[in-house]
């Protein structure tokens, strides 16, 4: 079929993918609410544009935490790259920095960490669970810093772990030859032999730790020179809070409606974010992203970029790194496209006045 739009790399994807994989990359917890919501929310805002702006060509580019990137769309952490394609998270990120931006890995990668920075040829940000072993989670930030990541994002919209209903129901596993290769050293590259239900929801409920607090934060901006992300933030005070704690940087997200169900959709969560913050930090975004309008509803409300969590794993299943890339040359194109028809001739005309 025609690959038109990150839809239909989605279809190609659902027909290639087994029901463990498929399953897994793309449901959410629960009944779904907040994953419906991710994307109606973006169709519920409308964009007023200007005419006879007289542009020629449109500049997409921008930066992030003092990075360059080409436009303000870079890849969220997803774990288990493997379960789509065989290259894995290093197919993913030859195709991120050859379009010029950035990634951010998972913890749950099945390459090890090391192995990705040394094939990127854009920015790394190591995207970090807290294992309750907390050596285990301060040689991962060793590791990561030892390793050249641009930045830390710790997720904290995971204390414990979403109900995603079909990897219960599938016993979602991890095939023969994939690992968790970041934990393996210590270990914990495998899901434990599990009972019923979801493996991964196994090892995140016996290794990840759900007591982490606010002094969490305040350690991991203390202990590592990197910028701290934020990612999994919906409100205005946690926000402000994070900045305090010490981090550079918020990602306004709800795990892709795969965390709380009911949760806000994240571009609605965006502006009270946006005005507790009042231009202190850096503000990214997910959930949703799937056209070029939703990235300019996205800066327009206040975010700085977004992050694309599914697509990259559809372009994965599709045609490894040139799938990814695929799914990035449409998200450029149609950027392109909605700022031509909005009139604006670069990332920082996108403001709250096209809303
Ligand atoms: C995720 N997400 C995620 N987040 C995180 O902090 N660490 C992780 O390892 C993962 N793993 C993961 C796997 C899969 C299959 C999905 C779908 C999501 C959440 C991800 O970073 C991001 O927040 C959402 O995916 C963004 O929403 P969209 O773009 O998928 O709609
Ligand atoms: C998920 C984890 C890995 O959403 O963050 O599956």
């Amino acid at each position: 079929m025609d690959l038109v739009n990150l839809f239909d790399y989605e279809a190609v994807a659902r027909e290639r993918l087994d029901r463990n994989a498929f399953d897994y990359y793309f449901h959410g917890a629960n009944d779904e609410v907040t994953l419906r919501e991710n994307r109606a929310a973006f169709d519920r805002i409308s964009l007023r544009y200007r005419v006879l702006a007289g542009l020629t060509d449109r500049d997409h580019s921008t930066s992030v935490l003092g990075h360059d990137i080409s436009m303000p769309v870079l890849a969220a952490p997803t774990a288990f790259h493997k379960l789509a394609h065989p290259d894995g998270e290093i197919a993913a990120v030859s195709a991120l920095g050859a379009a010029r931006t950035a990634m951010i890995l998972s913890s749950l990668s099945t390459v090890a960490m090391e192995d990705v920075v040394a094939a990127a040829t854009g920015p790394v940000f190591f995207q970090l669970y807290i294992y309750k072993d907390r050596g285990l989670t301060d040689e991962l930030v060793a590791r990561a810093e030892a390793a050249g990541c641009a930045g830390i994002a710790l997720t904290v919209d995971a204390p414990v772990w979403g109900r995603r209903e079909p990897d219960v129901r599938n016993r979602f596993s991890l095939p023969d030859g994939i690992s968790i290769e970041n934990a393996a050293p210590a270990g914990f590259g495998g899901f434990p032999e599990h009972g019923e239900g979801s493996g991964l929801a196994e090892y995140v409920a016996s290794l990840f730790d759900p007591s982490i607090d606010w002094d969490d934060l305040e350690w991991l901006a203390g202990r590592t020179p990197l910028p701290v992300l934020i990612k999994g933030v919906a409100r205005g005070d946690d926000a402000v809070r994070s900045l305090d704690h010490g981090a550079a940087a918020v990602v306004v997200s709800n795990h892709g409606g795969r965390q709380l169900d009911t949760a806000p959709a994240t571009i609605d969560a965006l502006p009270e974010v946006a005005a507790a913050m009042d231009g202190r930090g850096e503000i990214l975004l997910d959930g949703g992203i799937r056209r070029g309008t939703d990235v300019v509803k996205a800066l327009a409300r206040g975010a700085r970029a977004v992050l694309l969590g599914r697509p990259i794993l559809w372009g994965l299943a599709v045609d490894g790194a040139a799938g990814v890339t695929g799914v990035l040359d449409i998200m450029r194109d149609e950027l392109d496209t909605a700022m031509a028809l909005c009139g604006v001739s670069s990332v920082g005309e996108i403001d709250s006045e096209l809303l």
